[in-house]
């Protein structure tokens, strides 16, 4: 237990990294645990080891204390979970270092991170910058690479979404996510680490494809990867993304949240950085990635947001996708072109979920108006991935121009229908199966606002269903979805 450690492996280059120094005194072990990106450094106390289990506490000063526990996988890595927390998720990881390798890590430490309050401008809106008028298509790098994300494999994704045809089905955003970021330099320019050797260059590449380059980082000192974020630089950020001919920035929150803590100082930093890309002249679509707190949709429009996340992050698995999309999905009055709730991005083809339920993640998406970021390898595919993702009768609903975000209309049990409001005046109408056996959904078109018989296709089937007079019923599999898009005939008046 005694001696140094580091908190996660120190793989990806740029990384910041917490040290835990475990000193032996007279009444038992204590320690000190090193935050880099806060530049704090909060006491161990009541270190307790037992036949390889370990648990200990730290304060956090203002923040209060908390406990960690774990157990030592080997005598030189310990797995350590904060008590609180859901316990199945990823451990901590603690890895021993020499002497020598620790002093190499606090040598990492930027001395220019800006760990305290910043003065924040005044609140006030933002004019509208026109780009999302419908809700941005493309991919991002998080949900497959994670921190391992290099210039290698965007230039690659870049070749595979036009050589897929996804570009001209409207993905054109190519979003390089957490884990770019190197270090400031001494005029507070902030470089890419060493898996991005030129940025522009990168850009240029992507651009030359017909595609848009997206870029990532936070308003905290650091990211929640633990690299370097852009609090205190927001001007000299923005117009290093300009120049480097970014057009899309994610905004994620992380660490400013152990700084600021009210409402108004969080619209304040997200307005900060949306003035400063609109200073810079260039269409730069903007991302605000706070979890849905503090009521963004109220808010995200006014500091010059396009889409705002409404949830927690969506992981490749039913129970999360689901409940990100059917329930935690924002509120659908502040969504409308130019401002969307983001449900968070696709996982469509990462392998946790069955094809159905690839298929009912985009019947969601596109019924909610949320931004279609893909998430998977789009480097390789398989046909069923394929045509999820390509179906162009589904992504127009999504990208319909009236830009309405779809509603719940009825719920039976695990049965939902919802419906979506279209600009040609006819309706997308889907029925979801939530439930884990086949079961037959039928909607009648009075239960839904219909006036009369409707004009029905099956956007996944590719069918005209004909003119149906009083509803529709079908099978429906387990975790599936049926998506149609229904046309008054007859009288207009009719929908
Ligand atoms: C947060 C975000 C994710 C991703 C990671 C990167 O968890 O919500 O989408 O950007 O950070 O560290």
């Amino acid at each position: 237990m005694v001696g140094a450690w580091i908190v996660q492996p120190r793989s990806p280059p740029g990384a910041l990294i917490d040290t835990v120094i475990f000193t032996q005194g007279k009444g038992g072990v204590t320690g000190v645990w090193n935050s880099q990106g806060q530049q704090a450094a909060y006491k161990i106390s009541s270190v307790k080891v037992h036949e390889g289990s370990v648990s200990f506490k730290v304060s956090y000063g203002t923040f209060g204390n908390g406990v960690w526990r774990g157990k030592f996988s080997t005598q030189d890595e310990l797995r350590i979970t904060f008590v609180g927390e859901d316990a199945s998720g990823p451990a901590t990881i603690l890895q021993r270092v020499s002497p020598a390798e620790l002093a190499e890590v606090q040598a990492e430490v930027p001395k220019n991170l800006i760990t305290h309050k910043i003065q924040l401008p005044a609140l006030h809106d933002l004019p509208s910058n026109g780009l999302s008028l419908t809700p941005p298509m493309g991919w991002n790098s998080w949900n497959k690479f994670a921190p391992t994300i290099d210039d290698e494999a965007v230039r690659g994704i870049a070749d595979a979404l036009v050589s897929s045809g996804l570009r001209d089905a409207g993905y054109i955003y190519v979003n390089i996510d957490d884990g770019w970021q190197g270090r400031r330099d001494q005029e507070g320019v902030l470089h890419p680490n060493s898996k991005f050797p030129d940025m522009k260059a990168l850009a240029d590449y992507v651009h030359s494809k017909g595609l848009k380059l997206g870029i990532y980082n936070s308003p905290g000192p650091v990211s929640c990867g633990g690299y370097v974020g852009s609090h205190g630089y927001e001007t000299q950020d923005a117009t290093t993304f300009a120049r480097w001919g970014i057009d899309f920035l994610k905004y994620d929150w992380c660490s400013a949240g152990s700084i600021y803590k009210t409402q108004p100082e969080m619209q304040a930093l997200y307005q900060k950085m949306g003035a400063a890309l609109q200073a810079t002249g260039r269409p730069i679509v903007y991302s605000l990635c706070q979890y849905g707190l503090f009521d963004v949709g109220t808010w995200g429009r006014k500091v010059g947001g396009n889409l705002w996340r409404s949830s927690e992050d969506v992981a490749d698995k039913w129970a999360s996708m689901s409940s990100n999309g059917f329930e935690n999905h924002g509120n659908g009055d502040y969504a409308a072109p130019g401002g969307w709730n983001d449900p968070d991005m696709l996982e469509i083809g990462n392998g946790g979920m069955t094809v159905q339920e690839y298929r009912t993640h985009m019947t969601l998406w596109s019924m909610l108006a949320a931004p279609l970021i893909l998430g998977n390898d789009i480097r390789h595919m398989s046909s069923d991935i394929k045509e999820i993702l390509l179906n162009r009768e589904v992504i127009a609903i999504d990208q319909d121009s009236l830009g309405r975000q779809g509603r719940r209309v009825t719920r039976k049990g695990s049965s939902e229908v919802w419906v979506k409001p279209l600009a040609d005046g006819s309706t997308a109408v889907a029925l979801f199966n939530r439930g884990g056996k086949d079961t037959e959904i039928s909607v009648v078109w009075s239960d839904i606002g219909f006036k009369g018989a409707q004009k029905t296709r099956d956007l996944w089937q590719h069918a005209d269903l004909g003119e149906r007079t009083h509803g529709y019923g079908t099978f429906v599999p387990a975790h599936g979805s049926v998506l149609l898009r229904t046309t008054a005939s007859g009288e207009p008046g009719n929908r």
